[in-house]
């Protein structure tokens, strides 16, 4: 980084880490570095379609995007959902904030921000989706946050290559998974939030400890001032508040690697005891696809409209999106949108002509690089995790 931009990114760090310290602590949660506030307080919290967020969980905060904010590749950072197990930290001086490299490596790293300017940046554009979207929509219900389809946004992340700050600690050979630790405010006897990856995804080159986002200092809903991004796998990868990097031997041991963030290795039926024996860790993003307008349930009146969308496949690129008007007897491809990088969503878009007015179902199917087709139903599971059912809205055309 030249000197001018790494002066640069330490000014934008420290003007949002003085407007975290000058916010009573009760809202600093709930302002971004611009000070524009997100979500103020309870009673001004916006219901489900109304232009606003949809709040999943007040307690840690949880908030989804509406499916209607899918109409731009990157998402708004107001609009980027959020995913907390736990309350958020309280207060922040990016002066000092430090990360540690440890365990595995030959020389064990204390970081700070202007320690880790002067790697080289790296940028990812990539669609983060929690592991737990579209949890609400499986039936039985299971428990769990009850998300709708919105726990998915996509950004530019912004920062440095995780695998140039191993390297500089020196992996030993012994070293096979990397874990994370964030900063979080761990509520009485909730296990912290601690994840590893395997080592070969933490020395890709595009897993990053990114500080920025949308071109902006991360705000602390995401992470600030650093967090882990692992583009392609599902959200609970990427480490908030990124305090401590540790190579292990093995996958780290804890809540959020076993029993949470797993999936049964055979389909299971609601009731069914799963062996944790039977079960493996998720990693990286099923083929799905949303149909961001028009709204379901929605009246339209027009004699031709567009139907449209995002569609994701984690590792994998998406091929095409399918859309049918029939209930799935005959699928028509959609447009595929020009912007395009490798983690990111594509934007999609339908051109329809309703033959006549009535009531209509409107479905979208997506298909990727690894010949994987979105399904009829999502596979149920007790957690709830990794649902891409074929997305369906109902319109009436007027
Ligand atoms: N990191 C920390 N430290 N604590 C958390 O609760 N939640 C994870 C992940 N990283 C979490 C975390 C989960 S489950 C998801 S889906 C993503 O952050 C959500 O990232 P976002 O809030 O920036 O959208």
């Amino acid at each position: 980084m030249a000197a001018s931009s790494r002066r640069n990114f330490l000014q934008q760090i420290s003007a949002a880490a003085l407007i975290t310290a000058a916010t009573p602590a009760a809202l600093s949660w709930a302002l971004p570095p611009s000070g524009r506030p997100l979500v103020l307080q309870a009673q001004s919290v916006p219901l489900p379609g109304e232009d606003g967020m949809l709040l999943r969980s007040f307690r840690f905060v949880d908030l989804e995007t509406p499916v209607e904010y899918f109409n731009t590749w990157l998402t708004p950072v107001p609009h980027f959902f959020v995913r907390n197990h736990m309350h958020e930290p309280i207060e922040f001086d990016a002066h000092q904030w430090r990360l540690s490299i440890a365990g595995e490596v030959e020389k064990p790293l204390t970081l700070s921000l202007s320690d880790l300017s002067k790697f080289e940046t790296h940028s990812v554009v990539n669609t983060l989706e929690c592991a737990g979207n579209g949890r609400g929509l499986y039936r039985p219900q299971v428990p769990g946050i009850q998300w709708g389809k919105g726990a998915v946004s996509t950004a530019r992340f912004s920062g440095v290559r995780l695998r140039d700050v191993l390297q500089r600690a020196g992996v030993r050979p012994s070293g096979k998974h990397v874990m994370f630790r964030g900063l979080d405010e761990v509520p009485g006897k909730v296990p912290p939030f601690i994840r590893s990856i395997p080592v070969e995804k933490a020395l890709d080159s595009d897993t990053l400890v990114a500080t920025h986002m949308n071109g902006l200092p991360l705000t602390k809903h995401h992470g600030f001032p650093a967090r882990a991004l692992v583009p392609g796998w599902i959200g609970a990868a990427s480490c908030k508040w990124l305090t401590e990097v540790k190579v292990l031997e093995s996958e780290f041991v804890g809540n959020f690697m076993s029993p949470a963030y797993r999936f049964p290795n055979h389909p299971v039926q609601p009731g069914e005891a799963v062996k944790p024996e039977d079960t493996h860790v998720l990693t990286a993003l099923n083929v799905k696809s949303v149909i961001s307008g028009p709204a379901d349930g929605s009246t339209v009146k027009a004699d031709k409209l567009t139907v449209q969308g995002a569609a994701w496949a984690g590792e994998a690129d998406i091929v095409k999106v399918e859309i049918s008007i029939d209930g799935g007897s005959s699928w028509n491809p959609a447009k595929l949108g020009h912007e395009q990088e490798h983690y990111a969503w594509r934007l999609w878009s339908y051109d329809w002509k309703p033959p006549q007015r009535g009531d209509y179902s409107i479905m979208s199917r997506a298909t990727d690089t690894q010949g994987r087709v979105q399904p009829a139903t999502g596979e149920w599971n007790p957690s709830g995790y990794l649902n891409n059912a074929i997305d369906q809205v109902k319109i009436h055309v007027a």
